[in-house]
């Protein structure tokens, strides 16, 4: 299945520690005081679940769907100890997930850099749907400047890409600028942060 990480799952995060350090966890942490008590949040593509660590640290009673394409990382997040928030596993890519249910709060930790334009469009206007009037969607991921970019961001992406086609797990080739499809929405934002010399941009956008 396309962009399935279950061949990287058990190395995921000391991957990702090792060329980015802790600046893709800080980036999602520092966002999470934005959350209200009793939310009703949906993760999607949460990797192997230390989201919900760090979520038990400071929350008790958040209703969590947890919707995961990977089997492996959803079980190693299934180990993961969330205390007294609700979690509701969902083992499926997030193109199938339907619920009824409007969520308070989005979160896309680095999922909309795997997609093609034409996933990252229909994914975007699926979660859209589901997100509540006023409510927040926590966006972080790598993010280039076309104008004037650094020339080790682009060596970086291009070689995070090579290595995961040599996998043939991600079916991006390049990264796509998510902010147009939020704007075009008409969010606004309410906090922007960059990390790692600005190649990491954490967003919190509100309907
Ligand atoms: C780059 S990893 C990020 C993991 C985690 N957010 C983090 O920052 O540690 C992307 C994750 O999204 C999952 N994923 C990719 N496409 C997905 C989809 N269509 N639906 C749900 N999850 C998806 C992958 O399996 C992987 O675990």
């Amino acid at each position: 299945m396309l962009n399935n990480y279950d061949k990287i799952a058990g190395h995921y995060d000391t991957l990702s520690r090792l060329v980015f350090f802790k600046t893709q966890v800080t980036a999602q942490v520092d966002q999470l005081p934005y959350i209200q008590e009793n939310s009703h949040i949906l993760i999607v593509g949460g990797g192997t679940g230390w989201i919900l660590e760090e979520l038990s640290k400071t929350y008790t009673g958040l209703k969590i769907v947890y919707v995961e394409i990977s089997a492996k990382m959803i079980a190693l997040s299934q180990k993961r100890s969330y205390k007294n928030n609700h979690v509701e596993f969902v083992n499926i890519g997030i193109e199938d997930f339907k619920t009824d249910v409007l969520f308070d709060v989005i979160l896309t930790p680095f999922l909309f850099d795997n997609f093609a334009e034409q996933r990252a469009a229909k994914v975007f206007g699926q979660l859209n749907e589901y997100l509540k009037k006023d409510g927040l969607w926590f966006q972080v991921d790598f993010s280039l400047n076309k104008t004037n970019g650094n020339w080790w961001k682009w060596l970086l992406i291009r070689s995070m890409y090579g290595f995961f086609k040599l996998l043939g797990i991600v079916e991006a080739h390049q990264l796509i600028d998510m902010n147009p499809y939020f704007f075009t929405a008409n969010y606004l934002i309410v906090e922007e942060r960059l990390y790692y010399g600005g190649f990491i941009k954490a967003t919190i956008f509100r309907k």
